[in-house]
C-alpha cells in the first residue's frame, strides 16, 4: 500500500509541489461540471473555531463532487478521551481524507501517523499551510509572480507568520518580519529557511521591515491557541498597520490579512477596507487554494 499524501506543512513538502499546487488552484476557480472527487469523503475536524477554513473546505469538496462531514471535537468521542490514534484509525475505515484544526500541532503529526488516508492541516498553533497556498496565490493574481519581491509582516511572530517564513524559503520571495522582541516566529522555522536559502529578516523595526515592500501582512495579535494573559503584557501597539505604514511601503504595495481581524488592534478600518487590501480576495481564494490541496492528496496528481 502507497503511504496516504499529507499536507501537514511546508518542511515536509517539496518547493515543486507548492508550486504546482498554488498555479493548479488558480485553474479550480467555480464549478466546471467535473467532479473528480464524486464519492469520496472528507472528515473535517475543529478543535477551536472557524469561518473561512470550515466553508471553504464544504465548498470545496462539494464542488468537486465530493461530500464533507463537519465535527468539532466536542462532538466526538475525541471530546471526551479516545486517543488521536483510534481517531485515526476508526475514521480512515469511513472516509477518504481528513482535515483537522488542532491546538497542539503534535495532535496533528499523531493523526497523520495513525491514518491510512490523507491528513491535511486546518490550521495548527504551528502552521497554517492552507492559507498561503490561497494567499500566494491571491498576490501573483493581483501583481505577478512573488519570486524576488518584498514581503513585511507585522505584528505577532505567530503560526501565520511561520507559514509565510516556511514559504519564502519555497517560493523565492524576501520576507522582513518586525514583531516585539518577546514574540518572533518560531526560530527552528526560521533556521530552516535560511537553511534553504530564504532571504528572513526578523527584527522589531517597522519602519526597516516595511519601507519598499511589495506586500505588507498582520494577523491577530493573539491567536486562538496563545496565552491571551501572557501577551497581553506585549506592547502590539506600534505593530498596527494604519495608513502611515503603507505609505512606507511600495506605492503599489497590497496589504493582506488571513481574517479574521480584531479591526482597530492590529490594522486600521481604512487599510482593511482601503483600495490597498486584497483581504476578501485571500479568503475567497482558499476555495480553489483547497481544491487544489485535495486533490494532490486524493488523486495523486
Ligand atoms: N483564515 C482562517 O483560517 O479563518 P478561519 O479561522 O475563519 O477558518
Ligand atoms: N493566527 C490566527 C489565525 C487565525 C486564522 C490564529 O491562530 O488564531
Amino acid at each position: 500500500m502507497t503511504a496516504p499524501r499529507h499536507f501537514l506543512d511546508f518542511d515536509g513538502i517539496d518547493a515543486a509541489t507548492l508550486r504546482e499546487t498554488i498555479d493548479r488552484a488558480r485553474t479550480l476557480k467555480g464549478r466546471n461540471g467535473a467532479a473528480p472527487l464524486a464519492g469520496r469523503t472528507l472528515a473535517a475536524i475543529f478543535e477551536s473555531p472557524s469561518t473561512r477554513t470550515r466553508v471553504s473546505f464544504e465548498v470545496a469538496m462539494g464542488e468537486l463532487g465530493g461530500k464533507t462531514i463537519t465535527m468539532t471535537a466536542a462532538d466526538m468521542q475525541l471530546g471526551r478521551g479516545e486517543t488521536i490514534e483510534d481517531t485515526a484509525r476508526v475514521l480512515s475505515r469511513y472516509v477518504d481524507a481528513i482535515a483537522l484544526r488542532t491546538r497542539t500541532h503534535e495532535t496533528l503529526v499523531a493523526l497523520a501517523e495513525g491514518a491510512s488516508v490523507p491528513v491535511i492541516n486546518a490550521l495548527s498553533d504551528r502552521s497554517h499551510p492552507c492559507q498561503l497556498v490561497a494567499d500566494i496565490m491571491t498576490y501573483e493574481e493581483h501583481r505577478g509572480p512573488i519570486a524576488g519581491r518584498t514581503v513585511a509582516w507585522l505584528g505577532d511572530g505567530n503560526n501565520v507568520a511561520a507559514t509565510w517564513v516556511q514559504t519564502a524559503a519555497h517560493c523565492g520571495f524576501s520576507l522582513r518580519l518586525a514583531c516585539p522582541a518577546a514574540c518572533p516566529p518560531e526560530p527552528a522555522i526560521v533556521a530552516w529557511a535560511r537553511e534553504r536559502g530564504a532571504d528572513v529578516e526578523v527584527g522589531t523595526d517597522v519602519e526597516g521591515a516595511v519601507s519598499g515592500a511589495d506586500c505588507v501582512v498582520t494577523d491577530s495579535w493573539v491567536s486562538m491557541h496563545d496565552d491571551a494573559a501572557r501577551k497581553g503584557n506585549v506592547s502590539f501597539e506600534p505593530y498596527r498597520v494604519d495608513e502611515a505604514v503603507m505609505a512606507m511601503a511600495a506605492p503599489d504595495a497590497i496589504f493582506m490579512h488571513c481574517l479574521p481581524a480584531k479591526r482597530g488592534c492590529e490594522v486600521t478600518d481604512a487599510v482593511l477596507d482601503g483600495p490597498q487590501s486584497v483581504v476578501l480576495d485571500e479568503a475567497a481564494n482558499r476555495v480553489p487554494a483547497q481544491k487544489a490541496i485535495l486533490l494532490w492528496c486524493l488523486d495523486g496528481s
